[in-house]
């Protein structure tokens, strides 16, 4: 049996429906903070656990009987390592044979990077079998880019025009089903990543191709970044994190363009381009 944790969150949502089209649901279970959101997931078949990697006796419960689990990364705004550190240690215990684990590109500009680096490290130090899915910058985010860009004439970034491999977020599920699902896949790292890359330059191209009129990419200074968000009632340290962010997406480490969506699932990789274009439209237009 398998456990997706995370399957009230947007990614591990679509991992379950990828997963269902690939095994009995009898052998999917999902792991999730709020069983009363995961209806639609129990009436599928599903057995649905409750589990909050902040209590590692839960995740061990919700652990109990599979042989695989995909560990999620959370979003957690507190100690997201310990939570982490938690669900791997939970997995020991509960006798999981194999862990999957949705981590991020690798650098260590970003504290998100280095939450990754140590949770990888916990992961691969159990002895289990592991595989880690590398997931690079969503589509999905450049897509909020996108649409403020066209909301404000601008596109604004607090970072250089590096290039980026972003991989929308469907093809990480997509992706991680077939891991979930297939053999062949021990103790191996993969960079799940987009198969082009894109500067912000070209995200402005994107979203002057959608306003009718030019947008300009203008890189923003750090500083004038934090006054703006500061003034807007973003507290501080959240500002820290998201210019480390932007700062590691211009380091050259997101530009890693690979076909590995399309090995791993046997269908082309989603084109990043046509899908910035065509999901900020969409979200436009209502
Ligand atoms: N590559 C990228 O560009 C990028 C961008 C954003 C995020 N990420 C990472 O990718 C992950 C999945 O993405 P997503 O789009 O699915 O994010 P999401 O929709 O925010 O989902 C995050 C999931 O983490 C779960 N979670 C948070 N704290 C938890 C805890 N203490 N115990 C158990 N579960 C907990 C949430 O559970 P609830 O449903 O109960 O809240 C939710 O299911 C994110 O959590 C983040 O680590 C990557």
């Amino acid at each position: 049996m398998i456990v997706v944790t995370g399957a009230n969150g947007n990614l591990g949502r679509q991992v379950v429906n990828f997963l269902k089209d690939r095994i009995p649901v009898s052998e999917i279970a999902v792991s999730v903070r709020e069983p009363e959101k995961a209806a639609d997931i129990s009436a599928a078949g599903i057995d649905v656990r409750q589990a909050d990697f902040r209590d590692r006796a839960s995740v061990v419960r919700a652990f109990a009987g599979a042989d695989k689990v995909l560990i999620i990364s959370t979003n957690g705004a507190s100690d997201v390592v310990t939570e982490h550190r938690n669900a791997v240690d939970a997995a020991v215990e509960a006798g999981i044979k194999h862990i999957v684990y949705t981590s991020g590109t690798k650098e260590r500009i970003s504290h998100i990077g280095r939450v990754h680096e140590q949770t990888e490290k916990a992961i691969i130090e159990t002895g289990l079998n592991y595989t880690i899915l590398r997931n690079n910058l969503y589509a999905d985010v450049l897509v909020r880019e996108v649409i403020g860009a066209v909301k404000t004439g601008i596109l604004s970034i607090p970072a250089d025009d590096g290039q980026m491999a972003a991989v929308t977020r469907v093809d990480c599920a997509a992706a991680a089903a077939a891991v979930l699902a297939t053999d062949g896949h021990q103790n191996k790292i993969y960079d799940i990543t987009g198969p082009e890359s894109l500067a912000w330059s070209n995200i402005a191209e994107i979203a002057s191709e959608i306003a009718g009129k030019e947008i300009a990419f203008i890189p923003a200074l750090p500083d004038t970044f934090r006054e703006g968000m500061i003034s807007k009632g973003v507290p501080d340290f959240r500002v820290s994190f998201l210019l480390e962010i932007y700062k590691a997406y211009s380091s050259g480490a997101y530009d890693i363009p690979s076909h590995a969506v399309a090995k791993l699932t046997g269908r082309p990789a989603t084109s990043t381009r046509d899908f910035i274009l065509r999901t900020a439209r969409e979200a436009l237009a209502h």
